[in-house]
């Protein structure tokens, strides 16, 4: 079951349109991918996908290892040829039109790129250079760019003597010197610590502030997606399973909660049991004793489970209750848990520091 595939469906994110700026083409899109396709020989990396994103929308394609989000992004930012179907960005066709595509986007792709030897400020003036932005707007464009993902105070170091996180924010800065009207990030944090993901997040919120931009990002991150996106395309072996705003895929899982408990001594049939209880939508058995029930009444399943624990001799070993999260979603939709699938090393390992010095 999908949950909002149509063009302009008036979700919640809907944002008014450009301020003062002219609209993109396409009734406010500023992406339209329609039934897209790619194939490599008789693999199909993408099956059959179709979104828009909203002009100023942060949207999110969210799905495990392999899923096909960096073909995707590859297809829509015109760096590989797509096989069947087609995609509009800021109204430019990406197979006819690849030069007008390329002139209104950034793309910071998964892995790093920037140049070591150069200082943060060149690679910064390369790509300005690159892009064409003229030598009087310049320095003002790095400098507010510096000021924006926090790295002014290292304006002079060399880039290999940056962390992870530092790197990735000016890797972003370096994705915006030219002004793009879109921004294609895949995977930004995959890779950093929790401390520089934060600091990615709330980067991008920041310059999500003071800018008119789309943004499109793809992660595995749940919370990430969860808390960024105004909405979110889970894709799971080169399709689209699901699309809406974290909120409504959240709603149109079943149940309300979900307690996840480890239980010693269970008998055989102890999931139809776990399944039979008040307000259970669904049980999935994840293996060691360890079981995860969605509930639309998570008070009243806890106490019942409990119960029929001890008038069984089952030992519950340990008990948690929350509030669905974008994890069930995935598990909902896919039929699988997203961190099972993460077991594939990460496509890039962060290189040696030897120091910090700006
Ligand atoms: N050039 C290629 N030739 C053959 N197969 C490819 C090629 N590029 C990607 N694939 C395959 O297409 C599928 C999708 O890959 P893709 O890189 O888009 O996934 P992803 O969702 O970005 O995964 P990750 O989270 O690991 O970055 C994978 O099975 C991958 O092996
Ligand atoms: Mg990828």
């Amino acid at each position: 079951m999908v949950a909002d595939f149509k063009p302009n469906s008036g979700s919640e994110a809907s944002r008014p349109a450009t301020n003062g700026r002219v609209p993109l083409a396409n009734a406010g899109n500023a992406i339209e991918v329609d039934h897209i396709v790619k194939r490599y020989g008789d693999f199909t990396a993408v099956d059959d996908v179709s979104f828009n994103v909203k002009e100023e929308e942060i949207f999110g394609l969210l799905g495990p290892n392999g899923a096909g989000k960096s073909t995707l992004i590859r297809m829509m930012t015109t760096l590989i040829p797509i096989t069947a179907g087609s995609a509009r960005v800021a109204g430019h066709d990406v197979s006819k039109d690849p030069d007008g595509v390329r002139r209104t986007i950034g793309v910071i792709p998964q892995a790093l790129t920037s140049d070591l030897d150069l200082t943060v400020e060149e690679n910064l003036n390369i790509y300005a250079k690159l892009y064409d932005v003229p030598a009087k707007k310049r320095k003002a464009t790095i400098d507010e760019l510096l000021e924006l993902v926090d790295l002014t105070r290292w304006r002079g170091a060399q880039t290999k003597t940056l962390s992870g996180g530092m790197r990735r924010r000016l890797e972003i800065a370096r994705g915006l010197v030219h002004s793009p009207r879109i921004f294609f990030l895949d995977e930004p944090t995959t890779g950093l610590d929790p401390v520089s993901r934060v600091a990615v997040w709330e980067m991008l919120t920041n310059i999500k502030s003071h800018r008119q931009l789309t943004i499109l990002i793809t992660t595995h991150y749940m919370d990430e997606a969860d808390r960024l996106c105004d909405r979110i395309a889970i894709v799971d072996h080169g399709k689209l399973v699901a699309l809406n705003t974290p909120p409504a895929l959240k709603a149109s899982v079943p149940g309300s909660n979900v307690i996840e408990a480890q239980f010693e001594n269970a008998p055989a049939d102890w999931e139809k049991s776990l399944h039979e209880l008040n307000g259970v939508t669904s049980v999935q058995h994840e293996g060691a004793g360890m079981y995860r029930v969605l509930t639309g009444d998570g008070s009243r399943t806890t106490t019942e489970l409990v119960e029929t624990a001890v008038h069984a001799g089952v030992t519950v070993k340990s008990l948690s209750v929350q509030n669905t999260s974008l994890d069930d979603v995935f598990v909902h939709y896919t039929g699988r848990q997203l961190r099972d699938e993460l077991v594939k090393a990460h496509s890039f390992v962060m290189p040696p520091r030897p120091g910090m010095q700006p």
